[in-house]
């Protein structure tokens, strides 16, 4: 974060040469091309940026988890999106793993990008997470739709790990769109 926000603070002034003609007549002239840059371009025009951070398996860490994930993401338009989808991902995490035991965690992993990667990692030891489709004529389920929500605001899902070694649970979110219309791809792996 240093070492970026060193290097990108040069780049914010305008750079100011002499053309030859310019020069003749003692003028400065303003190099267009290195103007000052929006709040949009200087977030955009970056490398993404990542984050870890383990969370404690309590159920209330959940709220944190979609916090730090909610500021981190402010100004993308998609922050909301980003909340729902980690707030979803950590209380599977806590609910259906033993992230949720005693001493448990679960790990959030993001990654602000065009396509931004969104991950939870749990210590699994219960089932293997499964989006449940619901069947056509079949009445909404109070639970089970989770997963199917991730999906839905994500242009791609997927699952690695195993109930031994833990599950890790990501989807990419695209920021710039609102992913209307796009066809979710998921890839499961599981070993
Ligand atoms: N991290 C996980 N570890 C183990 N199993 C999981 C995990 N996440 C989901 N699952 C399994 O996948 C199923 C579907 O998850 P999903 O989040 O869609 O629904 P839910 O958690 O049961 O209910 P809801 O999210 O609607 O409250 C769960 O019922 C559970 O069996
Ligand atoms: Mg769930």
């Amino acid at each position: 974060m240093e070492s970026r926000r060193g290097s990108r603070g040069k780049g914010l002034e305008p750079r100011v040469s002499t053309s030859t003609e310019s020069r003749q007549k003692g003028q400065e002239v303003v190099d267009r091309s290195r103007e000052l840059c929006s709040a949009g371009e200087w977030l955009w025009s970056s490398e993404p940026m990542r984050w870890r951070r383990v969370f404690s398996g309590c159920v209330d860490q959940v709220q944190a988890a979609r916090g730090f994930a909610s500021y981190l993401f402010a100004g993308t338009g998609r922050e909301d999106d980003v909340a729902i989808v980690v707030a979803e991902l950590a209380t599977n995490a806590v609910r259906h793993s033993k992230s949720g035991e005693g001493h448990g965690w679960f790990g959030l992993e993001l990654t602000l990008a065009e396509v931004s990667y969104i991950a939870v990692t749990d210590q699994g030891g219960g089932r293997i997470p499964t989006v449940q489709f619901p069947q056509p004529g079949e009445e909404p389920a109070m639970g089970g739709r989770g997963l199917l929500l991730v999906s839905e605001l994500a242009i791609a899902t997927g699952i690695y790990g195993s109930p031994r070694v833990g599950h890790t649970v990501w989807a990419d979110v695209e920021l710039r769109g609102n992913n209307a219309g796009s066809r979710n791809r998921s890839v499961t792996l599981v070993v």
